[in-house]
Order: C-alpha cells, then sequence, then structure tokens
C-alpha cells in the first residue's frame, strides 16, 4: 500500500472513501464549515441517539471531491484505548474500502490532536491489511488489492517534519513486525533454523548490522549444549543467531534472546495431536527478536543491542533426547531432562549465556514458554517476570504504548524447590502447580551475574485464531513493537 502525507482542504480530498474518526475528547478532524462538516454532525449525532457501534457509511452527491464518507469512532469498543481505537478504525476502514471494490482512501487527521495519531493509523493500515496469502488464491488476490490501494493522511502542514518522522517510523516498524508474522505463519517445514538463520542475514545485509550464526559444529565447539541436546531429534540441526548493533558511546548493552524453537512436536515426551500444527509458531519469541532488530538496526536508538536465536526444531527419533537424560549447560550447571516438552528453556540456557558473553547489562528474553501462562492469562495478555522490577515496568510501558499487554508474575524463591532434583542440579519442569513461574525460576538459573533481566512468556498471544483488533487470524509478531519501544526509550527508562 501506498501512505502519503496531504495538505489540502478535506473537502477537496479526490479519494474514493473519506474517512472521519470520532472522539469523545480529542478532536481528530477539522472540516471547518464545509457540507461534509454539517453531513459528519448529522452521523455524529444519529449515532449518539441511537448509541450506535458501527461505522457509519455514506455515499456522496457528485458534487463533494469524496465517493464515500465513513464515519467510524474510537468509542465503538470500549475495551481499547484511544491509540488502539484508531488502528483498529484504520484496519476496518480499508477492509470496507477492498469489499466495496474503492481503491483510495483518506483519513482526515488534520488537528493538533490528531499528531500522534498520524503513525497509529499507518501501523493500524499496515497491520490491518497483512494476511498469510502464500498458499491460497483467494488470500492472495486480497493482499495484492490490498498492496495496490492508496491511503491519503490528510493532515497539518506546519507539523510536515513531524508527521514524516511518524510515518516512516511507524512504516518501518509495522513492516518488521509482518515479517515476524509471515516466519510465524510459515509451516515448520519452511521456516527451519538454517532459515531463521537466513533472515537474520538478510537483515544484516538491509541494515549493516553485525551478524555471527553458529552452526552444529561451533555449538559443538562453544558449548552450546542446550541446543545440541534440542535439536539432536531434528534433521534440521540447530544453530545460534546474534544480531548486533553498536551505538556510538552508549554505556549500556539491551541483549534480545527470543526462543525459536521452529517445530515444537514435544520430542519423545510428545504432545497430543489436537493443535499442534500451532506449533509451528514456537519461534514466536525469536521472530520477535529478528523483527525489532530490523527495526533497531534502522531506527538506530542510543543504546547497544543484541539480539541472540538460539533455533531448534524439537523432534523425536532415534538420536532425541530421552527423559531422564541429564546435561551440563553452558554455565556448568547440570539438567535433568525429566520432559522433553520443556525445551524452550534448554535452548535458552545458551542464549542467555551469549548474552552474558556479548556484555549485556539488561536481558529480555521472550518465549513461547508455557501453557501454563495461557491458562493464567490467556489470549491477550503476556506474562513478564524478572530479577529487575526497573526493566519489568519498563516493559510494560513500552507494551502499553503499543497495544501489547504485559502483566507480571512473580518468582518466588519458595517454588525453587520444586525444581529440585535427585541426581541433577536442577530439573527441566516443576511440578503440577505455578508452570510459568517455574519456568521462569528455571531461566533465572542461568541469567548471567549481576545483569537485569526480564522474561515475557507469550504463549498466550503469539497467535490469535480470529480476528483481533486490526490483526487477522494467525501469528501476530506480538512483543516485537515492544522491544523496539524499550530500546528506543532506553536512556528515558535507565539513565
Ligand atoms: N511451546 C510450548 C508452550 C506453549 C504451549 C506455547 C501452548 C504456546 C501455546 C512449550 O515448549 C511446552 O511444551 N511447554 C510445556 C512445559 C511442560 C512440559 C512443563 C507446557 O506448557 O505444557
Ligand atoms: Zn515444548
Ligand atoms: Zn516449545
Amino acid at each position: 500500500m501506498k501512505i502519503q502525507l496531504r495538505y489540502e482542504n478535506p473537502q477537496k480530498v479526490r479519494t474514493d472513501l473519506l474517512v472521519v474518526i470520532l472522539d469523545k475528547e480529542l478532536k481528530l478532524h477539522d472540516l471547518g464549515r464545509s457540507p461534509l462538516a454539517a453531513t459528519v454532525d448529522r452521523v455524529r449525532r444519529n449515532i449518539r441517539a441511537k448509541r450506535l457501534l458501527r461505522p457509519h457509511l455514506e455515499h456522496l452527491g457528485p458534487r463533494s471531491a469524496a465517493g464515500h464518507l465513513l464515519v467510524d469512532s474510537t468509542s465503538f469498543d470500549s475495551a481499547l484505548n484511544v491509540w488502539e481505537s484508531v488502528k483498529t478504525a484504520a484496519a476496518r476502514s480499508l477492509r470496507t474500502a477492498r469489499e466495496l471494490g474503492l481503491k483510495r482512501v483518506a483519513f482526515v487527521l488534520n488537528t493538533s490532536d490528531a499528531l500522534p495519531m498520524v503513525g497509529k493509523a499507518v501501523e493500524g493500515a499496515l497491520l490491518g491489511t497483512h494476511g498469510f496469502a502464500a498458499y491460497k488464491k483467494e488470500s492472495a488476490e486480497k493482499q495484492e488489492y490490498f498492496d495496490r490501494m492508496r491511503l491519503d493522511l490528510v493532515a497539518v502542514k506546519d507539523n510536515d517534519a513531524r508527521n514524516r518522522a511518524h510515518l516512516d517510523r511507524y512504516t518501518l516498524v509495522s513492516d518488521a513486525v509482518n515479517l515476524a508474522r509471515d516466519l510465524i505463519n510459515e509451516p515448520g517445514a519452511v521456516v527451519t533454523p538454517e532459515r531463521l538463520a537466513a533472515e537474520a542475514k538478510q537483515i544484516a545485509a538491509e541494515t549493516g548490522l553485525d551478524l555471527r550464526v553458529w552452526d552444529a559444529k561451533q555449538l559443538e565447539r562453544d558449548g552450546f549444549t542446550g541446543l545440541l541436546q534440542v535439536g539432536r531429534g531434528s534433521a534440521h540441526k540447530p544453530c545460534l543467531i546474534r544480531l548486533s548493533y553498536k551505538a556510538p558511546g552508549a554505556e549500556h548493552t539491551l541483549a534480545l534472546v527470543g526462543k525459536g524453537v521452529t517445530f515444537d512436536t514435544g520430542g519423545i515426551s510428545i504432545k497430543p495431536a489436537d493443535k499442534m500444527w500451532e506449533m509451528k509458531g514456537d519461534m514466536s519469541g525469536g521472530a520477535a527478536v529478528l523483527a525489532a532488530m530490523k527495526a533497531i538496526g534502522r531506527l538506530k536508538p542510543k543504546v547497544n543491542v543484541v539480539g541472540i536465536v538460539p533455533a531448534a526444531e524439537n523432534s523425536p527419533d532415534a538420536n532425541a533426547q530421552r527423559p531422564g537424560d541429564i546435561f551440563r549447560a553452558r554455565n556448568g550447571k547440570t539438567i535433568m531432562v525429566d520432559n522433553t516438552d520443556a525445551e524452550g528453556r534448554l535452548i535458552l540456557t545458551d542464549g542467555l549465556s551469549l548474552a552474558g558473553d556479548s556484555g549485556a547489562t539488561h536481558i529480555v528474553d521472550i518465549a513461547t514458554l508455557t501453557g501454563a501462562c495461557v491458562r493464567a492469562l490467556g489470549p491477550s495478555i503476556a506474562g513478564v517476570m524478572g530479577n529487575s522490577p526497573d526493566l519489568i515496568q519498563a516493559v510494560i510501558q513500552s507494551g502499553q504504548n503499543h497495544g501489547e499487554s504485559f502483566w507480571e508474575l512473580p518468582l518466588p524463591d519458595e517454588y525453587k524447590e520444586m525444581l529440585r532434583t535427585p541426581n541433577a542440579d536442577i530439573n527441566n519442569i516443576g511440578g503440577i502447580y505455578a508452570g510459568a513461574l517455574t519456568a521462569g525460576l528455571f531461566l533465572q538459573e542461568f541469567v548471567p551475574e549481576k545483569t537485569a533481566w526480564a522474561h515475557l512468556d507469550i504463549a498466550g498471544p503469539f497467535m490469535r485464531d480470529k480476528n483481533w483488533k486490526y490483526y487477522e487470524p494467525g501469528g501476530i509478531g506480538f512483543g516485537a513493537k515492544t522491544l523496539v519501544d524499550l530500546a528506543e526509550r532506553f536512556n528515558d527508562y535507565f539513565d
């Protein structure tokens, strides 16, 4: 989709669908005293009187520059804040336009209140018109239609520089999120560890980030045992990916570590067949990290950032690790593999270790780690745990800035005993209770010393089975936007 800023009288904008968004407190559009203003006013009164909760579409006469008018409102869905409402309205408008066979859409955002909405509208447009179209003709045609659409943002000319900055920033971040979504949606046969490394290579080429990939042999040489253990049963060899961004003069290094299990069968502790296909998305944490690095490489925040993705496929075969196997992690601790389906935490031990080697002062790991977290928080909220209240709060705040919700869960010392086992330093599963917490407590044992750390369990929101806000069903790239925001605001949070 081509998105452009326009500085014209809304009444005069030639378009197929002119979109106006109402809000209770903010004034997002200024139509002066035009006939259009009178029409919008009438619609507004009608919406209020009849308590309507859907956008209103109106055909405009031949004397109008716009073919149709769509009046949307931020109060249609009370669960969404104003930013999320604007994004959802943007997505909804473009979908309506497609259904009506219209090609050109214009959003009126020409007031000072609307300035911060310019970027949000861009995000809603780009995320809201992106689907998984690779394998179905209908979807491909739909995608092609969206790609050919034109979106005009009718904004305030005096804010041109800031409008442009918003347009660029949100375009680049949304494109990165869509890359993550594609990687999540592609089958496990396509997105293998090798493919994730190839994506990282592409990102490095585009952005100039430094890339290093450890192949199986190098993993062996450097002692990344968690990846080797989990990858043993698969024909696709594991690898460890690191993209590094250096900010001149920065004192902190933020490491982002994303779980990259390209398919999780459970291994020998095999999963039930029902919904097992969703485990093609078990690399969603890794996808979020790659996407964040792609954006960070271009946004150039004032903090060093390393993006680390341990990548492996968890499959059962003659070489697979067995329940009861014991191995030594890179930090020297021995791990008893009680359940081969608790594999994410095993590969994350290597990611955390490499984060330490890479000079991380702060680590955020992100993983589709536990079904227990899904049961606790459901599909819209991710869990956040860690050893640093400041970093946890920063994650929550950055999430809130972009419509990604995180809720803090505790890491009680008292529960550490649930990970005790007679013949190794630590068991890879806890008991039947508090599965999200025992996973967090397990990871904590592998966090490099004196490093601030937050763990994001995104097993709930990594994929949606129905439309949600501006997202179509499928992977949503959850966490990428939060990680980018965290890097951008890092010095506001931690200086
Ligand atoms: N990838 C799964 C967790 C998961 C479940 C993600 C549902 C997304 C949706 C993880 O590797 C796993 O299998 N965890 C086990 C751990 C258990 C064996 C302690 C789980 O949550 O059941
Ligand atoms: Zn698993
Ligand atoms: Zn998994």
